[in-house]
């Protein structure tokens, strides 16, 4: 087996065929998502949130972020792995995009960068795909700017369907292999699919994207309360973890643990 290649995901949607992608942050959940199917990894900035207990992406560095990216590579064989440029790591131009790029490709071992943005950012874009970096665009709701934009919105309601899709162009015509749709209209996403070459990975954008994205604690349920509409629980990670550290604390103050099997 080989890592997964940029132009593999481009000549699945030219066959048609969808793709899954999850984001990890650490060595056992890369390594099961991995085995088990998953093509491309994406160490997001949302580690901000679901690892170090952020209210928003924002306040995440690149040094803080590099680590993970780094454990991520390790623990895979096979999956494609994308690391996130976080905020403020790209805005100022193409100079300051390429040289956090490119300590995400030497130092964290990435085989692509994500940033979000898209008529704003095509000249960063344009940057790293000249200098070898492949490049996954991210438009639509970008939680980077959500103090701009007013919170988690859906965006390309109302007939604002064209500016998402001028983004979308904009990062493709500058050379992305890939662009994330997050949270904008299904119709606005299937048409934004139809007009690109390059894949769409949606993340709350309807069923018509080329592949879809969830944050794994989401998609397994070990974020508990309240989850955004989009996101499908398919474990209960939470549920399984509480019982076994429930059993875990009650065994070790009834003296039940450790019991002879487990004593040297
Ligand atoms: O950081 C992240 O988790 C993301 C995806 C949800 C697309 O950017
Ligand atoms: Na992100």
């Amino acid at each position: 087996t080989r890592r997964v290649r940029t132009r593999d995901l481009i000549a699945a949607k030219s066959r048609g065929d969808r793709w899954p992608m999850l984001t990890s942050y650490d060595q056992y959940t890369a390594s099961i998502f991995d085995q088990n199917g998953v093509p491309v990894l994406l160490v997001g900035d949302s580690a901000a949130n679901n690892v170090f207990g952020h209210e928003t992406t924002l306040p995440i560095t690149v040094d803080e972020l590099i680590p993970l990216v780094r454990a991520v590579v390790r623990a895979t064989k096979t999956a494609l792995i994308v690391a996130d440029l976080p905020f403020g790591s790209y805005e100022e131009g193409p100079t300051q995009a390429l040289r956090t790029a490119v300590r995400f490709m030497k130092e964290g071992g990435a085989h692509a960068v994500k940033l979000e943005g898209g008529r704003r950012v095509a000249a960063q874009v344009e940057a790293l795909v000249g200098a070898g970096i492949p490049v996954m665009g991210h438009v639509g709701f970008t939680p980077q700017s959500e103090h701009t934009i007013g919170g988690y919105r859906v965006q390309g309601r109302d007939n604002q369907g064209a500016e998402v899709l001028a983004d979308a162009r904009a990062v493709a015509e500058a050379g992305a292999f890939a662009v994330v749709l997050e949270m904008v209209p299904g119709e606005v996403a299937k048409t934004i699919t139809k007009e690109l070459e390059i894949p769409t990975v949606g993340i709350g954008a309807g069923p018509d994207t080329d592949a879809q994205v969830l944050v794994w604690q989401d998609m397994a349920g070990l974020r508990t309360g309240r989850t955004p509409r989009f996101v499908k629980q398919y474990a209960d990670l939470a549920g399984a973890l509480s019982q076994a550290t429930q059993q875990f604390a009650a065994e070790v103050r009834g003296g039940e643990f450790p019991s002879a099997e487990h004593t040297f």
